[in-house]
């Protein structure tokens, strides 16, 4: 079912799975998962009267807040941070105590990881990224298998109004004919960046579930065809990344991620996260990798002068 964000995907799978129950359902989510998401848990859930629960993604630390949930909501790869959980794991331990199970497949998207198959109830995601990858529309959808869940989706995307417009629904099938080809070569670039920055004395915490030394990757091997677009890392401080940013020619300042060029944004500009000041996240696009790697590390030089 296709909406006309990723939040409206995102507002259909609570109000369906959450809201529809009334007051005293609970939802067990990500501490560090999408900022929006949370806020409107925190915010308009909380006040309907679902109870939140909130735990790191690193570690499937929501194993331990179960007991009673109506809802687990997944994030994987986490963004910003980029911590992987075992689906699997977590879906079984879920389905267990009667919870139902969404995952946010927005980062990896379905060429890399199928949480259905896994089995999540619902595979949401925001195609306004990689999906459709020309930083060009806003569109989000959720899969699931189950037709009454698609039914009472679709009932609650025609009275909260959220159908997508038909020019993007265009734009995103046109765009769709490339997604493998764009996916494998970000993949493959994201990987190259991330080891070029890995090398550099003046990067810290370079995260990227591919990087063989990463505390995701041996989940992320298991449950990952590829590793996404999105790199993260951490500059001295506030002032080295937004120097960085600035010097940066090729990779262009943007907020989202996952189009054909490459992206990157100092995350703690918008506050919400749990992150350095100097913390950035980075999305690999599909130009000639060493035009990216000679542009990054010109950035770098100026960044630290
Ligand atoms: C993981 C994740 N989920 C959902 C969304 C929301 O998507 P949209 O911007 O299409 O509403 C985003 C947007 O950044 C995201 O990163």
């Amino acid at each position: 079912m296709v909406f006309s964000s990723g939040m409206a995907a995102v507002m259909a799978v609570f109000g369906t799975a959450l809201l529809a129950n009334g007051r005293g359902s609970v939802l067990v989510m990500p501490s560090d998962g999408y900022y929006t998401a949370r806020m409107l848990a925190s915010g308009y859930l909380s006040h309907s009267g679902v109870e939140v629960r909130v735990a790191p993604t690193a570690g499937d630390a929501q194993l331990g807040k179960l007991d009673g949930a109506s809802l687990l909501w997944l994030e994987t790869p986490s963004n910003p941070s980029l911590d992987v959980c075992d689906l699997a794991r977590l879906i079984e331990a879920a389905h267990e105590k009667g919870a139902l199970v969404a995952v946010d497949n927005t980062t990896a998207t379905f060429l890399s990881q199928r949480p259905l198959e896994l089995g999540a109830d619902f595979s949401v995601s925001s195609d306004s990224k990689t999906l459709t990858g020309h930083s060009d529309l806003t569109l989000g959808h959720v899969a699931t298998r189950e037709q009454s869940w698609r039914d009472a989706l679709r009932g609650f995307r025609t009275q909260q109004g959220s159908v997508p417009g038909p020019f993007e629904v265009w734009l995103a099938h046109r765009s769709l004919a490339t997604l493998c080809l764009r996916f494998d070569r970000q993949c493959a670039n994201a990987m190259k960046v991330a080891q070029f920055l890995a090398k550099r004395p003046e990067v810290k915490q370079v995260r990227y579930p591919g990087l063989s030394g990463d505390p995701s990757y041996h989940v992320a091997v298991r449950q990952m065809k590829g590793f996404g677009p999105v790199v993260s890392f951490v500059l001295g401080n506030k002032e080295t990344a937004d120097r960085f940013l600035e010097s940066c020619r090729l990779v262009l300042s943007s907020t989202s991620f996952g189009g054909v060029h490459t992206t990157a944004e100092r995350r703690a500009r918008w506050g919400g996260d749990a992150i350095p000041e100097g913390f950035v996240r980075l999305s690999a696009g599909c130009e000639d990798v060493d035009d990216i790697l000679e542009d990054i590390a010109q950035a770098l030089d100026r960044a630290v002068e």
